[in-house]
């Protein structure tokens, strides 16, 4: 029995990539500019790997000037902040990213700092944070997961949360801090929880939001979830799954979806639910950020 609406982030990523193209394609129609992403990987994450393909055939699509840079595992970092300075003052980009997670001899601070906040279309530059933490969204680079959740949230919900309650299972910083700025922005009344929290599923049946980001397959299960409360999963787990008795690898989130679905009243599938929309995120920031670069209205 499944009750719940299936949220299409698929869908609604490939729409707003539409409308991405034809505002790329009426910048360089009257500014002769397109976006330039610049995407930076070291290392060979299978997973990061596919995320990267990803990413450049979809800026390719949006008629965006796509790089790729291909470091080897055991690049010296002081080559990564020099390519990275490189790209920073090259007019022809707009937004860098550098693919995580990094080798472990580099110092992802030092790396993710490097990036001129103007360029940081990832959203995490220590300024960008700033600004989105105090409130100052319109010259901010929002994180592109949490960006897309919050778009999701809306089409359920409406953009003004008031008197919503949200529970963010996971406080990292590309998802759960974040997340927790734009709910509070848009007023709902926001508790992250995290490894130490105690009594997890009792915190999370109170929630009419649940955005869950831990990295443990099927946890969230329907017996947590207020009845109607709206579901996005953000994880990503592969997992051996049996299906017509063959085992494969596949893809599932941190919520039991088909469980979730008797309960809730919208749930994010795991593939194709926030993956596409973070991506589609990227593009929008960089285009934004082209937009920004020639003065225009971000
Ligand atoms: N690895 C997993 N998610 C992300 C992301 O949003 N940005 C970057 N740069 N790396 C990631």
């Amino acid at each position: 029995m499944s009750t719940a609406n299936r949220i299409d982030g698929k869908a609604k990523a490939a729409a707003i990539a539409e409308a991405i193209t034809e505002e790329t394609a009426t910048l360089l129609a009257e500014h002769g500019v397109k976006p330039g992403l610049a995407v930076v990987i070291i290392g060979e994450d299978p997973a990061s790997q596919v995320y990267v393909r990803n990413k450049k055939r979809t800026a390719e699509s949006c008629g965006f000037h796509s790089v790729q840079h291909t470091l080897a595992a055991d690049t010296a970092e002081a080559d990564v902040l020099a390519l990275i300075e490189q790209l920073n003052v090259d007019p022809s980009i707009h937004g860098i990213l550098v693919q995580l997670p990094l080798p472990g001899h580099l110092d992802e601070q030092a790396i993710t700092q490097a990036i001129v906040p103007s360029k940081d279309v990832d959203g995490f530059h220590f300024v960008n944070i700033g600004k989105l933490n105090a409130g100052h969204i319109a010259d901010a680079f929002v994180p592109c997961t949490p960006a897309g959740c919050m778009l999701m949230i809306e089409d359920e919900l409406g953009k003004d949360l008031s008197g919503k309650t949200a529970v963010i299972i996971g406080r990292s910083n590309i998802v759960g801090k974040p997340m927790f700025s734009l709910l509070l922005q848009a007023n709902a009344t926001v508790t992250v929880t995290h490894s130490r929290t105690r009594d997890l599923p009792d915190v999370v049946a109170s929630a009419d939001i649940v955005v869950a980001a831990v990295g443990r397959p099927d946890m969230v299960k329907a017996d947590w979830l207020k009845p109607g409360a709206v579901v996005i999963d953000v994880g990503i787990n592969r997992v051996e799954k049996t299906i017509d008795g063959e085992t494969k690898m596949g893809l599932t989130g941190d919520v039991d979806y088909d469980d979730a679905m008797t309960v809730a009243s919208a749930v994010t599938p795991v593939p194709g639910g926030v993956g596409p929309m973070t991506i589609t995120m990227l593009m929008a920031n960089t285009l934004r950020s082209a937009r920004l670069a020639l003065g225009l209205e971000g």
